[in-house]
């Protein structure tokens, strides 16, 4: 049997394990002992659930266990959306000693993350994330939320889980593209916080996007650990948690300005990261060390184009923005970053292609 790693996420009474390893959904690691009180919804989109929710309910064994299939994609990531978790926890009955599994990538764990947040002021959940987005980076931390038409997360809660349980066999059947923009934010750990992971990921980029299983589990691991120790630190990003927005305010403009779904996430957030390193100012070997690695995971290197207008109208909509100063994680070099409203107005504004 293949090994089973496990990092604590250290929140004091809301401390819980991300467990990592393969072919987990099936057996060898009990979710059930997780599920509080006898019964648990399992939230899935009708693009996983097929491929995994009979995988995982043999594992719930000896508890009630009720199931909702949502609509795949971020534009389902509603309020509509959200009623229709707390419709199913309401019609199943659920007490509060209920447990809310949720079983996909990112968007299915935000949404049932707050299903669980808000139901009955809170209840337990659990995260089965299946996307290596979710798995590196949104089912850790208790963010949760869903989108409003004025934009991204813009109501959620935190609340953490109690477990998150990563099957990377579950990436078998992710397409690349989608595998790519998971790295994008592995990348994004090496650049902030640690240069030697940086440099591994360099040597190792090509067994990534071979899916050696190996390489993948480390990948995962690491930046699991990178992202607890970051959450353990400010829970609720009163200060160092800003850093993992690292490439995120070009980002999200780039998705803004595109329409959400043109360029996934981790692609905005690549080209970010680059526009990012250049408005920090750092050596430009390192600026070239980030682009490389970049464009080894066939992540954008440039951002689309984007009237200059717009960028700085996007960015000003950034949640980010404090008193109308934008607010930006820079590096001081390559696997260290910060974040200040002190930044060079000029590059800025080369970057986005308006004139200085
Ligand atoms: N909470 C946080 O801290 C946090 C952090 C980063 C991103 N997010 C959120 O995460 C979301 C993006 O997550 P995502 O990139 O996982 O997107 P996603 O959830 O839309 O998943 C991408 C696609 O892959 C499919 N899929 C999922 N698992 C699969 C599998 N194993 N095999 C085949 N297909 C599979 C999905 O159905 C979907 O079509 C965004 O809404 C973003 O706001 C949250
Ligand atoms: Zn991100």
């Amino acid at each position: 049997m293949s090994t089973i790693h496990r990092i604590e996420v250290e929140l004091g009474e809301r401390s819980y394990p991300i467990v990592i390893g393969r072919g987990l959904l099936g057996g060898s690691f009990a979710v059930a002992d997780y599920v509080r009180g006898t019964d648990c919804l399992v939230v899935s989109n009708d693009t996983v659930a097929p491929l995994y929710l009979d995988k995982l309910l043999p594992n719930l064994e000896g508890r009630e266990v009720n199931s909702v299939t949502i609509a795949d994609g971020e534009a389902f990531k509603t309020v509509a959306t959200l009623e229709q978790i707390l419709d199913e926890l309401v019609r199943t009955g659920s007490g509060r000693d209920t447990t809310v599994v949720a079983l996909g990538g990112g968007v299915v764990g935000d949404i049932a993350g707050f299903a669980a947040a808000c139901y009955m002021r809170g209840v337990a959940f659990i995260q089965v994330p299946t996307t290596l987005l979710a798995q590196v980076d949104s089912s850790v931390g208790g963010k949760t939320g869903v989108n409003h038409e004025q934009g991204k997360n813009l109501i959620g809660a935190f609340h953490q889980p109690q477990l998150v349980l990563i099957d990377t066999d579950t990436l078998d059947t992710l397409d690349d593209r989608e595998l790519r923009a998971g790295l994008a934010e592995v990348i994004k750990y090496g650049a902030i916080c640690d240069p030697e992971f940086f440099a591994w990921l360099e040597n190792t980029m090509p067994a990534l996007l071979q899916r050696n299983p190996d390489a993948l589990a480390h990948a995962i691991r690491r930046s699991c650990e990178l992202k607890a120790e970051v959450v353990a630190e400010d829970e609720r990003e009163a200060g160092r948690r800003a850093i993992l927005n690292f490439g995120h305010t070009f980002g999200h403009a780039i998705e803004r300005c595109q329409g959400y779904g043109e360029w996934l996430h981790g692609e905005a957030v690549a080209a970010g990261m680059l526009m990012a390193a250049e408005l920090s100012g750092i050596g430009t070997d390192d600026v070239a060390r980030l682009r490389s690695l970049v464009a080894a995971a066939g992540l954008p290197v440039e951002p689309p184009t984007i009237a200059p207008g717009d960028w700085l109208a996007a960015m000003g909509m950034d949640k980010k923005v404090q008193r109308k100063k934008l607010r930006f994680v820079l590096l001081e070099r390559l696997g260290t970053a910060f974040t200040t409203s002190d930044y060079d107005e000029g590059k800025l504004q080369q970057l986005v292609g308006s004139q200085a």
